[in-house]
């Protein structure tokens, strides 16, 4: 009702009528960044849903976006009540659960604290590089090297089965303190589950919209209870290690760090809330959840990519070639000088738009957008897809062309194109590790295309079709790849 009463001097927030109990879901249909991109085009860049009984807010276009998560930043900072969130880390999760305001702020300033230690410090083992820069180097060098053996064996491979293991490694190396090797089956299993769990927290699950579905079986929901208690008992059987084995006048990762800060038992410098123990030691959760699946969906896409444009590999190299040579290993000081391989990756973000929407947001007050009544508590679904893919920003919007970031000379790469690209989210609620996600998407992707060239197989067709999702995967696709030149003693 309230969308036909709003107060005076604001609009109603149009959208289609929804039929009864199901409301808008049908039209969503399997891809719901295409159809409510192509709702927009009808009814603008702020416009309402209903899923199921409840009303969802659904933002698109980059000015309307920034309008709302930077400039009115508050008031769009926190995270529906939904019924799958809820079954994700206990219900305790800084990046998923309801719960915003003071105690939310006080976990993503002791994340992000954490983070900055184990990533940016300086490293101890080489001058001029940091501690997240060893540990990706380290990893990617092990991953072509097992990239080699797995040709010189098989003549093929899945990537993702193995840069996903590497990945997951990095992010191991900050929070617990160890790596796995390629052959553990019990971390294979474990990080083979975000296909699962990304499927049942994507946005728009009925299951969060239409109550009565959470009481029918569903092999979807009850994977994604299994899932969150195989994770959950996997960190905390490492957190339990950690609280057995601690030196204070050591802090070994991130767990030590946040156990130390755990039981100071002083209040948050810059706030006065007292969070619990399990809220602090339980970001590390969060952490180690966040920091491999995403950066491996980019890494995949990237190898589908370049497989699929064979004169763009080349170019990469020959800039790799010309600014790196082949006697030393990428680092991360090269980035400003290597532009064409930094479109290529901005292009790789942009086109496939694998993180079609951010995680969801809702509303802390009622407030006003672009002239229109938003109620406190809605939820809000961000499309960066659409931003990404608006024929009104990007020229010829499907074709994949990392010049379009590029200035004429082909010499730098332009910074106001490059914000344009909306795959971290925005604002108070903005990815944590974009910084490092960046890092190591460069790091990994030099470090394999500078010593090796990748290939599809002879005959097979590349099945480039994203699959809806909380990140949007291509179907698993062995390559094949050679060597570009006789391998160096390691690095
Ligand atoms: C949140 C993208 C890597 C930690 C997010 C969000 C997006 C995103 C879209 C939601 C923003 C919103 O709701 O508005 C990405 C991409 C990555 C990446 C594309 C890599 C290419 C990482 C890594 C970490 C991380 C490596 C940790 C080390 C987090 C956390 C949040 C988050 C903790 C929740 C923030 C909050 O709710 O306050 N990320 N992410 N992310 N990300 Fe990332």
């Amino acid at each position: 009702t309230y969308r036909k009463n709003v107060p005076e001097g604001t609009k109603p927030v149009p959208g289609p009528l929804p039929l009864p109990l199901i409301g808008n879901l049908l039209s969503l249909g399997k891809n719901p960044h295409l159809s409510l991109t192509k709702m927009s085009e009808t009814y603008g860049d702020v416009l309402q849903i209903q899923m199921g009984t409840k009303p969802v807010l659904v933002l698109s276009g980059l000015e309307t976006i920034r309008q709302a998560l930077l400039k009115q930043g508050d008031e769009f900072s926190a995270r529906p009540d939904l019924f799958t969130f809820r079954l994700i880390g206990d219900g305790q999760s800084l990046t998923f659960s309801h719960e915003s305001g003071e105690v939310w702020r006080a976990r993503r300033r002791l994340a992000h604290n954490a983070l900055k230690t184990f990533s940016i410090s300086p490293s101890l083992a080489s001058s001029g590089t940091t501690l997240v820069e060893d540990h990706i180097s380290k990893e990617a060098e092990y991953l072509v090297r097992k990239f080699q053996q797995l040709i010189e064996e098989k003549g093929e491979f899945d990537p993702y089965r193995y840069v996903v293991v590497s990945v997951a490694n990095v992010i191991c190396a900050m929070c617990f303190g160890k790596r796995y090797s390629h052959d553990d089956q019990e971390f294979l299993d474990l990080v083979n589950l975000t296909d699962e769990f990304g499927a049942a927290a994507a946005s728009g699950n009925p299951a969060d919209f239409i109550p009565i579905l959470q009481y029918l079986p569903s092999r979807t929901m009850k994977n994604f209870v299994d899932i969150n208690k195989k994770f959950t008992a996997f960190t905390q059987k490492i957190v339990h290690e950690h609280y057995r084995t601690l030196e204070s006048n050591s802090i070994r990762d991130i767990t030590d760090s946040l156990i130390m800060h755990s039981q100071e038992k002083k209040l948050d410098a810059n706030s006065n809330v007292q969070l619990t123990e399990k809220k602090t030691v339980n970001i590390v959760n969060d952490l180690f959840g966040a920091g491999f699946d995403t950066i491996t969906t980019a890494l995949s896409w990237s190898l589908m990519y370049l497989v699929a444009n064979p004169e763009i590999q080349e170019k990469i190299q020959k800039e790799l070639d010309q600014v790196i040579g082949r006697e030393r290993r990428p680092k991360v000081s090269d980035r400003a000088q290597l532009p064409y391989t930094e479109a290529f990756i901005l292009e790789m973000f942009r086109h496939s738009s694998f993180l079609p929407f951010t995680i969801p947001h809702c509303t802390t007050t009622d407030t006003v957008l672009n002239g229109y009544f938003i109620p406190k508590n809605i939820c809000v679904l961000i499309n960066q897809w659409q931003v990404n893919h608006d024929p009104k920003i990007w020229k010829d919007p499907f074709n994949f062309c990392p010049e379009r970031f590029l200035n004429p000379e082909g010499s730098s790469v332009n910074k106001i194109e490059s914000e344009k690209v909306l795959i971290f989210g925005l604002g108070k609620r903005r990815c944590l590790g974009e910084a490092i996600g960046r890092m190591e998407v460069f790091l990994f992707l030099t470090t394999m295309l500078q010593q090796m060239e990748f290939f599809k197989q002879e005959g097979e067709k590349l099945d480039m079709s994203p699959q809806y999702g909380l990140t949007m995967k291509h179907k698993r696709c062995h390559l094949t790849a050679k060597l570009r030149f006789p391998m160096l003693a390691t690095a």
